[in-house]
This record gives C-alpha cells, structure tokens and sequence, in this order.
C-alpha cells in the first residue's frame, strides 16, 4: 500500500487515476493539479509542477513512494532529473524520462536525427536554421509536393505545416526561422517529405533496460466530421486499430519499438516511461512520424480501459527496472472515445457551463477532460475539451453506439462532438 503522486490535469490523467486508485495498492492519490473527475479518486493538490522544489518537498512531506508524469512539458523542463540528483528523492519510482530522454518529443530535429543514426524508418528530411535559410530556400526549390515544415522544438501542437506549393513552403520557412513564426521552438525547422497512409500510434512502456507494448490506438485530431476542419487536440480514439494486426505489429517491433529502445541504450539514455510511436502505415510498412515523451489524451482514454494489470504494479515495475516481470494483459474488446467539447474549440473557446446529466450515463466511463467545481459544488465546463465519454464494444460500431447514446444524456450549453469516431473502419 503505497502513496502515488500523478502530475497532470486532463482526461489522460483522469484515466491515469482511476486506474491507480483502483489497484489494492494504492494507499492515497495525489493529483497534481487534476481537475473535477480527478478529485473523484484522489486528492487534488495546487502546486506549480515548474516549481520543482516544492514537487519534491511535496512527496517528502506525503511519503510519496510511486511519481507519475502526465504531460511532457515537466520532462522537458527535466523534473525527472532534478529528482535524480537529490539523494532524499532519488529512491521515489519515477515513471517519465529524463530531460535527454525527453528530447524525443523536445527536438523533433534530435528524433530525426537518431532516426536515421539507428535505422529507424521515417520520412527523409534536412534541417535548416537563419545560417542556412538560403541554402533551405533552394532545398525547397526541387522538393516533391507537398512538403511538411516542423518546428524543431514544442510548439503546443501547432507547429506541423504541411504545404501544397514551392511558395507556400518558402513563405513559411522564413515566417519560421526568420520570422520565429513558433518562437524560439523554430529557430531550427524540419524539412521532411509527405507520407501518405493511414496514421496510428503505438505505446511503449520503458524501465530504462526491458520494455512492454501497449495496445495500439487511433486518434481524431480535426474538429469536424470526416475529418476536416482545424487540427484540435483530438476529438476521440479507438484501439485497437483495425489494421495493426498481428503481421504489422511485429514490424513496428522488430524495425522499430526494438531499434528505438537499442538507440537510446547506445546514446546512454536510461530511458523510464512512456513512449508514444506516431507511426504512418504507408502502403503496409510502419513510418514514424514523430516520438512522444508520454502517452497520448485522448488515447490513453482508450488504452488504459484495456490494460488489465493492476496500474500500481505495472507503474512499479516501470519504475524500479522491473518490466521483465510484468506480462501486459489486454482486454480483446473494442475501446472508443469521443470528445465532448465547448463551442469555439479549437479556438477561442467558451467555458464555465454548467453540466449535468453525468447520473444517467449508463455502461461508459467518463474522463473529464476540461471541469471544474464551482464552490457551490455544481460541475463546470473548464477546457476546450470537457469530457472523454469511453465505452467498450465488441467492435467500433457497437462502442461507438454506446459512447454517442451517453453523450446525449450529458447536458452544457452548446456542447460539440464528433459522431464519427472510427468512421473509415465502419
Ligand atoms: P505532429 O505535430 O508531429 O503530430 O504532426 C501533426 C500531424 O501532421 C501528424 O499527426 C500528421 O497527420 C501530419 N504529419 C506530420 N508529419 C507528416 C509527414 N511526414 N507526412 C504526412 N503527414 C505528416
Ligand atoms: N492525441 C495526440 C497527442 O496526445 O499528442
């Protein structure tokens, strides 16, 4: 029986937290900060999580013996490693890479790099900074269409253009680098060829030595249905994915998931936590298209309902290297999740609704996403995305079916979601 601290506050930790609080060896949860859904299994705690100190005297003073990290940017920033370096917090497990290790997500040119040093499939590229500006302008000149443009560094999701002329690519390079369309995250920008399939994620659960695969999964990222509209992020998933079937799964492992692990055991990253493989299948052969230091929102909200470990102890072995152990068990039904989301999003976004109707939900599970608690303790819209509505089924239709009869029963004012959620596979 242990005290665990999860960092981050949308529906991937919500469903991080039930998974947690309901394992026989979860003493007490902390959230930090959490959200409405959150406080239903733990408490929520108000710390900055980029004031490390006050993290670490956090799980001191609650003998916090598991930490678990929701969102990248505190891996980024190297929270992992401040707690390495100090001998009182070193021995907590600690699930989350290090700020090297985080670098897969944290430099999109570090991950193409490393790519192509381990033989690691992916799309071809070359990197372009203001010394080289000239050079990347004429790179562009005789480049296939259409060409994606990506931020070196964290852009909030926004910093992938894909562009459909010579022009367009040439405008946005020096709106980039010159311009520092992103900030400081393009100074450098990745000139990378298209890949064109049919995109899905893997999940890869690291100790630093063994690793374990999680299920696969399918988000939704446009706002609208068929998907198009603006780039969100993400509306609804679905695992499994239809095609990942066994055959292509082992390539994802052996060219990938293996060739990854290896590559950072050889640039002597000790790498702890969540790998998250955004994959291409082009034409039946898995391309990466980006590394993530965390699990995915909203695949987690799909991933995790079909884990049937007990959460404490597979985020246990994670922690102290012992994966070895650990044999995932995965629930053979279909997940789907479907966002509901406020009116604006992915924009300017309206909040503070009330909501209700979460009672009547019958057979889903609900994440909350984006709420809050009013003093008077009524449920308020709180984020663009609001509420995962997760539902299992014996196929996408039948989950699907589900999820879309519960989100009518939930009510706010001009609540948005997608019916489509798994649409190509229907
Ligand atoms: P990212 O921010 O890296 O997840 O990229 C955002 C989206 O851009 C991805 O989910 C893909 O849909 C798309 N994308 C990124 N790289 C490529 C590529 N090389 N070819 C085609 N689509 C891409
Ligand atoms: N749903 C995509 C992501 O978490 O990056």
């Amino acid at each position: 029986m242990i005290h665990i601290l999860l960092i981050g506050s949308g529906g991937r930790e919500h469903a991080f937290a039930q998974a947690l609080a309901k394992s026989p060896n979860c003493k007490q949860l902390y959230i930090m900060p959490g959200n409405a859904g959150t406080s239903q299994h733990g408490i929520n705690v108000s710390i900055d999580v980029n004031q490390f100190h006050l993290v670490g005297q956090f799980c001191l003073d609650n003998q916090i013996s598991l930490l678990v990290v929701g969102p990248e940017d505190p891996l980024v920033k190297g929270l992992r490693d401040f707690f390495m370096a100090d001998p009182k917090l070193a021995g907590i497990a600690f699930v989350g890479p290090d700020k090297a290790g985080a670098q897969m997500e944290g430099s999109k040119d570090w991950s193409k790099k490393f790519m192509q040093k381990y033989g690691i499939p992916t799309a071809a590229y070359q990197t372009f900074t203001q010394n080289t500006l000239e050079e990347g302008l004429a790179y562009l000149e005789n480049h296939s269409l259409p060409i994606v443009l990506k931020a070196d560094g964290l852009a909030a999701g926004k910093g992938v253009l894909i562009c459909h002329s010579v022009e367009e690519a040439q405008a946005e390079l020096k709106e980039m680098i010159a311009a520092q369309k992103f900030g400081s995250a393009s100074e450098k920008v990745v000139v990378e060829e298209f890949l064109q399939g049919i995109e899905l994620s893997v999940f890869v659960l690291c100790d630093g030595k063994n690793y374990v695969l999680l299920p696969s999964a399918k988000d939704y990222k446009r706002i609208g249905e068929g998907d198009t509209g603006l780039n969100t992020g993400g509306m609804g998933a679905i695992s499994p994915v239809p095609f990942a079937n066994a055959a292509f799964l082992q390539k994802v492992e052996t060219q990938i998931v293996s060739k990854t692990l290896a590559g950072l055991q050889a640039e002597g990253i000790h790498y702890v936590g969540f790998i998250f493989v955004g994959l291409m299948n082009v034409n039946g052969e898995p391309k990466v298209i980006e590394y993530n230091s965390r699990m995915g929102d909203p695949e987690t909200e799909v991933v995790l309902p079909r884990i049937q470990n007990d959460m404490v102890e597979l985020m246990m072995a994670a922690g102290t290297g012992k994966l070895n152990e650990v044999k995932i068990e995965i629930d053979e039904r279909t997940a789907v999740t479907v966002m509901l989301v406020s009116k604006g999003y992915p924009e300017v976004f309206e909040r503070g609704k009330v909501m209700s109707g979460m009672d009547s939900v019958v057979g889903s599970t609900l994440f909350h996403a984006g709420t809050k608690l009013s003093e008077a303790g009524e449920l308020l819209s709180n984020g663009g995305r609001v509420m995962a509505i997760t539902s299992l089924g014996s196929n996408i239709q039948e989950a699907l079916n589900l999820s879309l009869q519960n989100a009518e029963r939930i009510s706010y004012e001009n609540k948005y979601y997608r019916k489509d959620i798994g649409f190509e596979f229907l």
